[in-house]
This record gives C-alpha cells, structure tokens and sequence, in this order.
C-alpha cells in the first residue's frame, strides 16, 4: 500500500524519534521509504544514525525550489515559468509526477540514500528554518518544496512517504497538513501536549484527516489515563521511555532488531493504522483541497507576489491518481487523462 504518513506534536514532544522509528521499521520490512525531514529543527538525519558532517551536506530543498519546479511543470501548458508556480500550484496535464521507487531529477538533487539495517532510505531536508519561514503562508516557506513533493506524487503498492514536520501554522495556511493519508501527532502526558492535539483536531475535522495520537515517554498508569480521559478514542497507542532510543542518542545505536518488544509492537500498530486508511483514499478529494488551498494562497499573496492570475494554473479535467505516471509491464507509457507521455515514461529502478 502506498502510504503518506505525518508526524507532528509540540517542539520536544518525539516527533524526530518516533519519524525514525517508524522509518527503520518499514525498512527492516522490507518496504520502499522516502523520509522527509520538514522540522523546525533539522534531527531526523541524526536520528536516522548520519553522523554531523554527513548530515550538515544533506542538500536542502528549500535551496533547490527552481529546479524542483521546473521537473514538475515539465510540458504544463498552463504553468508558464517556474517563477510563476507557488507551492500549491498543482499537477495538471502535461506535469511531471513522482513516484516513491524510480530515478528522477528531483531524488538526484535533494535525496541522499541512508543505510539503516536491512535496506536504505530516500532521505530529504527541507534544510534549517529561518524566522521568516515561521510566518504565515510565507512565499520563501522552507516546506514549499514539500508540499511540491506531495501533490505530485503517485506512490504505489506497498511504499511510504514519512514526513517529520511542526505543527506550526505553516502547513494549516497551505494546506501541507491535507496531504497525507494518516497524521500521528506525537502528545506527551501533558496539558500542552493535549493542547496542541485539540488544536490539531479542530482544523483536521474539517477536511476529513485521519488523525491519530501517539502518546510518548508514557510512563505507568496515571500517564496512560491521563491520556485516556483527554484523547479518548484518537488516542492509538502509547510508548514509553525507550533505551534503545537512549543508546543511539549516545552515538551508540544497537542493531534494530534489539529495539525493545512493547515498542516495536507499537510501531506495528501504527502501520497497521496507517495501511487501513488506504481503503478510505480519495483522489478526488485530494485534488479537491489543493485547489481549494490554491486558491486561498493565490488570493491571499500568490497573485501579487508572481503577478500572474494564479487560479488559472488549474486544470479542471486532471484529477491526480495511480493511472497516471505509472509505466506498464512492458514499459511504455499509459497516457491516461491526456498526460503527456514524457511525463508518465520515467523509468523505475
Ligand atoms: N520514547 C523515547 N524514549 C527515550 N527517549 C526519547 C523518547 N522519545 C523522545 N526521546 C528523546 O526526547 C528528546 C526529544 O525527542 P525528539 O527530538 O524526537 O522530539 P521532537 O518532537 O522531534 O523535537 P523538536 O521539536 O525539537 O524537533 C530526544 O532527546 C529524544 O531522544
Ligand atoms: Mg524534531
């Protein structure tokens, strides 16, 4: 099943750890991952086992936006420039889309392979956030080429796009936070780690998201029904304080196999939750919401800013899905909705 899953939660909340976690686990399955690290503070590389140099040269998206959007405007005719295209532009006939396993400019830019035990993960950055990345739909938003990402792909049987990233109000002003089939928000037993979940839930009802929490550094009863009694039913599963997760904060990472039983079940809970939610994907509604932020973000600042009529970037007759871009068997194109074949031709490796 082809999966996008968030992790978000208050800054400290276990958000990286929990991302890298999960990442090692479909990976030691034997599953497809492309790990994405749009934090606020940039660990996920860390947590994944790179040491500082390797993960001080991850290159950055936010630095690579051009070319980013020059892939995946590809022969659009109804995308003019590179310039012109905000990150909410979305696909439309003529795009280029992505796909979880294959070669692609984009992945040769800004993904770097991790070797984690049992296989290797597409990892990208969004690279260091700056001030003005924390503002409110902000042109220069260091996620952009996240949200890019995400709207153009078409992920297939049994891959996982993992994206450790804030809550912040970044992802509700553009929409980020409708991407994705599950969203685990990663709550500690606090009143502020409830908070930021109620907070989360109230945007999230509106637009049909899956959301789940994942209690962290849960220790004993009370913690749990606490947990309980605020959450309730959201509430999915809960981990304790991990040594597993100690010793690798020391620079000292155990083989993944030794991660302790009750967390490596908790981890088999989570994408057991997040592969049920396939049943429920609708690509209608997913193309729907991102015209709709589109054109709240082309209003709001995306008209003045590119000086472009941002609402005609919208193909009426494109509705993103696993038709598109997928080669068949014998390797030639399907051109299913009048894609253009050069986009949907992109070998898989
Ligand atoms: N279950 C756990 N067991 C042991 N240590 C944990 C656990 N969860 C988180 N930690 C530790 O808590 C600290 C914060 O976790 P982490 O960096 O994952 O949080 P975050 O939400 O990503 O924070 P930030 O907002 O700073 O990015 C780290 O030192 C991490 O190792
Ligand atoms: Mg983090």
């Amino acid at each position: 099943m082809n999966m996008k899953i968030a992790f978000v939660g208050k800054g400290g909340s276990g958000k990286t750890t929990l991302s890298s976690l999960f990442v090692r686990h479909l990976t030691a399955a034997g599953a497809p991952v492309v790990a994405i690290d749009a934090d606020i503070n940039q660990h996920l590389g860390a947590a994944l086992g790179l040491d500082e140099a390797d993960a001080a040269a991850l290159p950055a998206l936010g630095e690579r936006l051009p070319l980013i959007k020059d892939y995946l405007r590809g022969a659009n005719p109804r995308i003019a420039s590179a310039a012109e295209m905000i990150k909410t532009t979305p696909p439309g006939r003529g795009s280029r889309l992505l796909r979880v396993v294959e070669k692609n400019p984009v992945y040769d830019a800004c993904a770097r392979p991790v070797e984690l035990d049992g296989g290797a993960v597409r990892l990208m950055v969004t690279g260091p956030f700056t001030d003005s990345d924390l503002g409110v739909a902000c042109y220069h938003s260091k996620t952009g080429a996240v949200e890019l990402f995400l709207n153009h792909l078409v992920d297939g049987p049994d891959e996982y796009v993992v994206v450790d990233m804030t809550a912040g109000s970044d992802s509700f002003a553009s929409g980020m936070f409708t991407r994705f089939d599950i969203t685990f928000l990663v709550a500690e037993p606090t009143r502020k780690g409830v908070s930021v979940y109620r907070q989360y839930a109230e945007y999230a009802r509106d637009f049909g998201i899956a959301l789940k929490v994942v209690g962290n550094k849960v220790q004993g009863q009370d913690d749990l029904d606490f947990l309980r009694a605020e959450i309730g039913d959201d509430l999915l599963e809960t981990v304790a304080h991990s040594d597993w997760v100690r010793a690798m904060e020391k620079g000292r990472p155990p083989r993944f196999g030794l991660l302790e039983d009750v967390n490596r079940r908790a981890l088999d809970r989570l994408r057991r939750a997040a592969d049920q939610t396939y049943a429920s994907r609708d690509w209608e509604r997913y193309t729907r919401q991102m015209t709709h932020f589109h054109l709240k973000n082309a209003h709001s600042w995306g008209n003045e800013r590119t000086g472009a009529d941002l609402a005609a970037q919208i193909d009426p007759g494109f509705v993103l899905g696993e038709d598109h871009g997928v080669p068949s068997a014998a390797g030639s194109a399907r051109t299913a909705c009048g894609l253009a074949a050069d986009s949907a031709s992109m070998p898989t490796v």
